[in-house]
């Protein structure tokens, strides 16, 4: 039987009252839950004795108000996913201020990668996102916690915070999971018409093409062109290949070197994000 808190309190009594043996596995998320999310929760079972999720839509994180408001919010089908994905604990606070209530703010330095791609592109995301992760982590004090690489750049940003914290956490990454057609899942995708479900194919085209044609051509040709292929379908911000673990874009490549291709892109209003793995 899953457990379902609305209150800090009430889950960390509960929590407490876990034997300290017991090795504990967090996923947080902002619900309308997906294939994705649940992959999250699998592997943590697969890892850890108790699995536990949070869904709470962090306000602080959301640099245009739109985007806020218009977040899906399903929780009575997002509780019977969770349900049959075998997590034990559900964090399911009823408002803001249940989760911020006792924020002792922290100011963080994690350099380049929070500066750069989404950093650069949605000021104050990362802020948000690290407030929000500080003060989850806090309350469920995990051993282990999962994160999706859809969010390649969020991976890295959490992993560093709970290093420069000294949290005695493990944040590990999962595979991104796609639709049959290569689309990300991702809950805005839940926003898109049919037409829109089509354009949406192009995130992929362009990171398949950079893969494809990665080291046969100049890098700047190459992000030209896949940013060209782009524009024939949506409205996009930016399309980089960067280091894998400092984020700088490359501009030679030298061995040995993990690369990803990081691109964000408009369809219609909706804006999706997706990466992958170059070499
Ligand atoms: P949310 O967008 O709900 O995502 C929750 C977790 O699910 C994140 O770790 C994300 O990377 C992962 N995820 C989403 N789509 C995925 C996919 N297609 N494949 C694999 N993993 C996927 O990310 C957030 O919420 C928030 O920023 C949060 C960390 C909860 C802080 O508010």
């Amino acid at each position: 039987m899953m457990k379902i808190f609305k209150t800090q309190r009430a889950l960390k009594e509960h929590l407490s009252s876990i034997e300290e043996e017991l090795v504990v596995g967090f996923a947080p998320t902002m619900g309308s839950l997906h294939e994705g999310h649940l992959s999250l929760i699998r592997e943590s079972k697969k890892r850890c004795d108790i699995v536990v999720c949070s869904i709470f839509v962090n306000p602080t994180q959301f640099n245009v108000v739109s985007d806020f408001e218009n977040y899906p919010k399903d929780y009575f089908e997002d509780i019977e996913l969770l349900k049959s994905a075998g997590c034990d604990v559900l964090f399911l606070p009823n408002d803001v201020d249940e989760v911020y209530k006792n924020e002792k703010k922290v100011s963080l330095d994690l350099g380049n990668i929070i500066n750069v791609l989404e950093g650069e592109h949605r000021p104050g995301h990362f802020d948000g996102v690290m407030r929000v992760v500080k003060l989850l982590f806090d309350i469920v004090q995990p051993d282990k916690a999962f994160f999706g690489l859809k969010d390649f750049q969020q991976f890295l940003v959490i992993q560093k915070m709970a290093k420069v914290l000294n949290m005695e956490i493990e944040v590990l990454g999962c595979d991104i999971v796609r639709e049959e057609n290569g689309l990300a899942m991702s809950s805005r995708n839940k926003r898109l018409s049919n037409t829109e479900l089509k354009n949406a194919l192009v995130l992929q085209k362009a990171l398949n093409h950079c893969k494809n044609n990665f080291g046969k051509m100049g890098l700047q040709d190459l992000q030209a062109e896949c940013f060209g292929i782009l524009q024939k379908e949506s409205e996009p911000e930016y399309f980089e290949i960067c280091d894998a673990e400092s984020l700088s874009p490359i501009t030679e490549v030298s061995e040995p070197q993990k690369i990803r291709a990081f691109t964000a892109t408009s369809i219609g209003e909706i804006r999706l994000i997706d990466n992958m793995e170059i070499v």
